[in-house]
């Protein structure tokens, strides 16, 4: 049966992390020490250690639907606590993803389910500018667009969470960005905003002013990684 397959796969992976390095879980067993929070979309395809290739034990992790940040949502904020005040992350991505469910739906006519409400966010910006985004005819860009949109006001939005601003304001060093997750090549990319302090924040053009102008993902290094691996792929004519 399904579950018991689930079972034979751990006892092999736990047999096998261990042949490789016998101190294994005796290392994960003493204590966390993550240096990034990962707050993502719930979405089964893009895990966070996977897409960064990182072991257990290097990234705290939060997800829901559409990576959405609401500073009534206790359980972000207990995450966020958590992770800023004990664990001391230096890095907070917010880590969206292209062709997002959840984003398909804030843009469609349907409210009837619980989901609704956790995406009014979207649905709110969409409204605002909906002449802006109805313009893009193709379905999947328009719903793309928004997901950058979406990474790019969560970011705003955690960056006034008092967590945050407390960090900030007693001179931890907490680096927030905002990423996206290609799930059609596996790719990430900057999106920004990277926001480092209240300054760079309050500095920051306010959401709506965005939506008109096109986003600019990638930067430097990254960038250079990427044209990389797209040239492989092409050489091999995928
Ligand atoms: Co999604």
């Amino acid at each position: 049966m399904d579950l018991d397959r689930l079972f034979d796969n751990n006892v092999a992976w736990a047999q096998r992390k261990t042949q490789e390095d016998p101190t294994y879980f005796v290392r994960m067993a003493e204590q966390q020490s993550p240096q990034y929070l990962w707050l993502g979309c719930s979405d089964s395809r893009v895990t966070a250690n996977d897409v960064l290739g990182l072991d257990p034990g290097a990234v705290f992790v939060q997800r829901n639907i559409a990576n959405i940040a609401h500073s009534n949502d206790m359980n972000l904020l207990a995450v966020l606590e958590f992770a800023i005040d004990i664990l001391k992350v230096r890095h907070l991505i917010v880590c969206g993803h292209y062709g997002c469910g959840g984003i398909r739906r804030a843009l469609g006519e349907d409210r009837s389910a619980l989901v609704d409400h956790w995406l009014q966010p979207v649905v709110t910006l969409y409204r605002r500018h909906r002449a802006v985004f109805d313009a893009i005819a193709d379905d999947n860009a328009r719903i793309d667009r928004m997901c950058e949109l979406n990474v790019e006001m969560q970011v705003r939005r955690i960056a006034s969470i008092p967590t945050v601003e407390n960090a900030w304001a007693r001179g931890q060093e907490l680096h927030l960005h905002g990423w996206i997750y290609g799930m059609h090549d596996g790719l990430l990319r900057d999106l920004g905003p990277t926001v480092t302090s209240m300054e760079e924040r309050d500095a920051l053009p306010p959401i709506d002013d965005r939506v008109a102008r096109p986003v600019e993902p990638d930067t430097g290094v990254r960038r250079h990684a990427i044209d990389a691996f797209t040239k492989l792929l092409d050489e091999k004519g995928g």
